[in-house]
């Protein structure tokens, strides 16, 4: 498995939700690097399973920072794309539970899906709502403050 490389073209320019991408980046990156190794050892299986621990709570801890965000700025399409981080959720959550009984197929399958996943929600999804959380930013930013009487 080929590492995540982040690109400009990535960049979606909402607050420091590029900062956290890449961040995410680096975790997925640190659960891939299993993938040139043979893995045969227990101590391997631990140190995935422990990837696979922080990796859930960056899921989880970057999802809620961005479904904030959304939300905070009245986003129409909030729903839709909550709905798209719960599915990727439930997958990896579902891999993780595999793990258990057959470790290398629920490894090699989270990899392959979430490598996929990420760039793909980035480039169709998350770049979606940028426009649109941009321009409601600025408004905040720049609301004319109401006359007293
Ligand atoms: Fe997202």
């Amino acid at each position: 498995m080929d590492k995540l490389e982040w690109d400009d073209s990535l960049n979606i320019n909402v607050l420091d939700l590029d900062n956290k991408m890449q961040a995410f980046f680096d975790v997925l990156n640190r659960f891939f690097q299993f993938d040139s190794i043979k893995r045969k050892k227990e101590e391997d299986y631990e140190a995935i399973l422990e990837v696979f621990a922080d990796l859930a709570e960056y899921i989880n801890q970057h999802f809620k920072y961005e479904e904030k965000v959304l939300r905070e700025f009245g986003y129409p399409e909030f729903k839709q794309h909550q709905k798209e981080h719960q599915r990727f959720v439930k997958r990896m959550l579902g891999y993780r539970r595999l793990f258990s009984d057959e470790p290398d197929k629920a490894y090699n399958d989270a990899v392959k899906y979430s490598s996929q996943w990420i760039v793909a929600h980035v480039k169709d999804d998350d770049s979606r709502y940028a426009p649109f959380v941009r321009v409601q930013k600025h408004l905040n930013d720049n609301k004319v403050p109401q006359k007293r009487r």
